[in-house]
C-alpha cells in the first residue's frame, strides 16, 4: 500500500470552474479573484483580502508594505517554513530569532519582549502546523511595544484561536495555498488585513507598483505577484467547501489521535479547549529515549515501506545560508533544535480511509520497535 505524504481535496466542482474560466476568455485580473478574495476576508473576518501568487509572495508584499526595511529587526520564530524567516531578509532587515514553546511550537511568548531592542520595528509570528497558540499574547505584546505584527498564518487557514479567526491577528496575515494546504489553489497565497491603505499598496505591489487603472503607469517598485482567474475559481471553490474539507481532515487527525495517544515513544500535538485546529498535517515527536539519527532511520523505514514521512522543520537558524552569515549555531535555540530533531510528519489529507490510517500506525509501530530495539544495546 503506498501512501502520500499529502493530497489536495479537488472534487469535480474545482474541475467545472476550471474549465469555465478557461472558456470565459479572462484567465487573469477579472471577477474570480474579487470573489475569492471576499469570501477569504469573511471567513478569517477581515475587512480586505489581497490575491497574491504565493504565500511567500504574500510575506515579501506584506513586508514592504509595512515599511519595513534595512536597519530593521524583525522577531520571528526558528521553527516553520524558510519563507517566514526569508520575507525578512528579501526586505534586508535582520531577523531574530526566538526560542520555541513546546507545547505550542510557536515562539515561546515570555522570551518575545527580552529580544525587543531599539531597531525592532515588526513580529513575523507563523502558526506552526496551524497551532494558533500564544498568538493573542504576541498581539498584546506587539501592541504594548508598538510593533507591526504580520501573521504568517500559511499554515492555518480556518482554525481559530478562541473566537478569533486564525488571519485576524496584527497589521496582516498572509496565506498560502500550496496543494498541500488546507485549501488550494495549486500554487497561491492571500494577504489579509482591516488597513485599508495596506491593502491598497499590497494590491499595487502584486501589481507591478500600478494603483490606478492605467496599464504602464507604475507609481512604485512592484512585482508581479498575481493570482490567475484559473487559480482564483479553484480557491473560490475550495472556500466553499472548506467546512467539509476541514471536518474531513479533523476527521483524519482524531483516528490519528485515537490509535496512537497511548503511543509510549510518542509526543503528539498539544490541543487545548481554546484552540479549534485546522488541520495542516499530523506531527508527531518521539519521546527523549529516540535522537535525530533514530528519527531518520524511522523516516527511512516508513518510507520503505510505501508510507510518506518527513521531518518537520529543521531549524531556520541552521540553514547554511542563514547560519553562516548570521553567525547562528547549535545551540542556540535548544528547544527548537530538541524539537525539530525528534518529529515527523505521518501521511495526512482529508480522503485518508481508516485502512489507510491503521496501515500507518501499523508501519510506524514496527519501525519504533525496530529503533527501539537496535539503540537498547548503546544505552
Ligand atoms: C509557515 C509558512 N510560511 C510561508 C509559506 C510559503 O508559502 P508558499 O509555499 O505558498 O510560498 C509556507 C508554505 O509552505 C509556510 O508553511
Amino acid at each position: 500500500m503506498q501512501i502520500p505524504l499529502s493530497q489536495p481535496d479537488i472534487t469535480q466542482k474545482e474541475i467545472d470552474a476550471v474549465t469555465e474560466v478557461m472558456t470565459s476568455g479572462t484567465l487573469s485580473i477579472g471577477s474570480r479573484i474579487l470573489e475569492f478574495e471576499q469570501k477569504v476576508a469573511a471567513i478569517c473576518q477581515r475587512r480586505y483580502a489581497v490575491g497574491v501568487s504565493s504565500g511567500t509572495a504574500g510575506l515579501h508584499a506584506a513586508m514592504v508594505a509595512a515599511g519595513i526595511g534595512p536597519g530593521d529587526e524583525v522577531i520571528t520564530t526558528p521553527f516553520s517554513f524558510v519563507a517566514s524567516a526569508n520575507c525578512i531578509l528579501y526586505v534586508g532587515a535582520k531577523p531574530v530569532f526566538v526560542d520555541i514553546n513546546t507545547k505550542t511550537l510557536n515562539i515561546d511568548t515570555t522570551l518575545v519582549e527580552a529580544a525587543i531592542t531599539p531597531r525592532t520595528k515588526a513580529i513575523v509570528a507563523v502558526e506552526a502546523f496551524g497551532h494558533p497558540g500564544g498568538m493573542v499574547e504576541i498581539e498584546q505584546i506587539a501592541r504594548r511595544n508598538e510593533l507591526i505584527l504580520i501573521e504568517d498564518c500559511c499554515e492555518g487557514f480556518g482554525g481559530f484561536a478562541g473566537d478569533r479567526p486564525i488571519g485576524s491577528f496584527g497589521r496582516a496575515g498572509v496565506f498560502g495555498f500550496y496543494p498541500n494546504k488546507q485549501i488550494t489553489t495549486g500554487e497561491g497565497g492571500m494577504i489579509v488585513t482591516d488597513d485599508d491603505r495596506f491593502a491598497d499598496v499590497c494590491r499595487a505591489l502584486r501589481n507591478q507598483g500600478r494603483e490606478g487603472m492605467a496599464w504602464l503607469a507604475h507609481q512604485r517598485l512592484g512585482y508581479n505577484y498575481r493570482l490567475s482567474e484559473i487559480q482564483a475559481a479553484i480557491g473560490s471553490v475550495q472556500c466553499d467547501r472548506l467546512e467539509e474539507i476541514l471536518e474531513n481532515r479533523r476527521r483524519v487527525a482524531q483516528m490519528y489521535m485515537t490509535r496512537l495517544l497511548d503511543n509510549r515513544f510518542l509526543i503528539l500535538p498539544t490541543i487545548t479547549d481554546d484552540v479549534h485546529m485546522s488541520w495542516f498535517v499530523f506531527v508527531v515527536r518521539l519521546n527523549d529515549l529516540f535522537g535525530p539519527t533514530e528519527r531518520d532511520e524511522i523516516i527511512k523505514g516508513l518510507r520503505a515501506s510505501g508510507v510518506g514521512s518527513n521531518n518537520y522543520f529543521p531549524p531556520i537558524h541552521l540553514q547554511p545560508y542563514i547560519a553562516g552569515p548570521y553567525g547562528f549555531k547549535e545551540g542556540d535555540f535548544p528547544r527548537c533544535e530538541f524539537v525539530a530533531g525528534r518529529t515527523l510528519a505521518l501521511p495526512f489529507y482529508g480522503k485518508m480511509t481508516e485502512l489507510q490510517v491503521d496501515h500507518v500506525v501499523a508501519v510506524l509501530n514496527e519501525q519504533l520497535e525496530k529503533v527501539q530495539m537496535v539503540r537498547k544495546p548503546r544505552i
